[in-house]
């Protein structure tokens, strides 16, 4: 028996003040694109924007339906429509934020566990690695430098294409 181990590196922010201009940028827009949200039934407000490779940002944001399953993460939004529109184009960076109509979000938002998978298969297929960046209201904000390090030993298998 052998052990392995797993280990992957965050940067921490004290806040999004502390992060360089361009990711301030990509915030902001995850922000507004937070403000857009359909969300009647949990008031959580999720915004996501992209950045790719040749410089075009995407945002997202939650799509709730009243059969819950129905509806949609920001972030899948978001890449879903960059997947669609430019589907030769490789994502750089994605800035994923929250607010919420019930409490102050002063907490990095975390990612589901779906929006990780649909996000490491864009990394692999765009064949780079995808930053993210998480914050919440107010607070830290995390930096994370491949999708991989969040969603590590994730299924792939490329023996399933035709
Ligand atoms: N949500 C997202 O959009 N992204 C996440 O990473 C977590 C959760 C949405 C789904 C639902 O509309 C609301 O937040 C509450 O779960």
């Amino acid at each position: 028996m052998k052990k392995l181990s797993i280990t992957s590196t965050i940067e921490e922010y004290d806040s999004s003040a502390e992060l360089n201009a361009d990711d301030q940028a990509l915030l902001a827009k995850a922000k507004d694109a937070g403000k857009n949200a359909y969300a009647p039934y949990s008031a959580f407000h999720v915004g996501a924007a992209l950045r790719l490779e040749n410089g075009v940002i995407v945002t997202g944001n939650n799509q709730e339906n009243v059969a819950y399953p129905s509806g949609l993460c920001a972030e899948r939004v978001a890449i879903f429509s960059a997947g669609a529109n430019y589907p030769n184009v490789a994502v750089n960076t994605i800035a994923i934020t929250c607010a919420s109509a019930k409490f102050s979000v002063n907490r990095p938002l975390s990612p589901c566990g779906a929006c990780r998978q649909v996000i490491a298969e864009y990394e692999r297929k765009g064949g780079k690695d995808i930053r993210i960046i998480l914050a919440g209201e107010t607070g830290a904000v995390y930096i994370v430098s491949a999708m991989k390090d969040l969603l590590p030993l994730s299924f792939e298998a490329d023996e399933l294409k035709a």
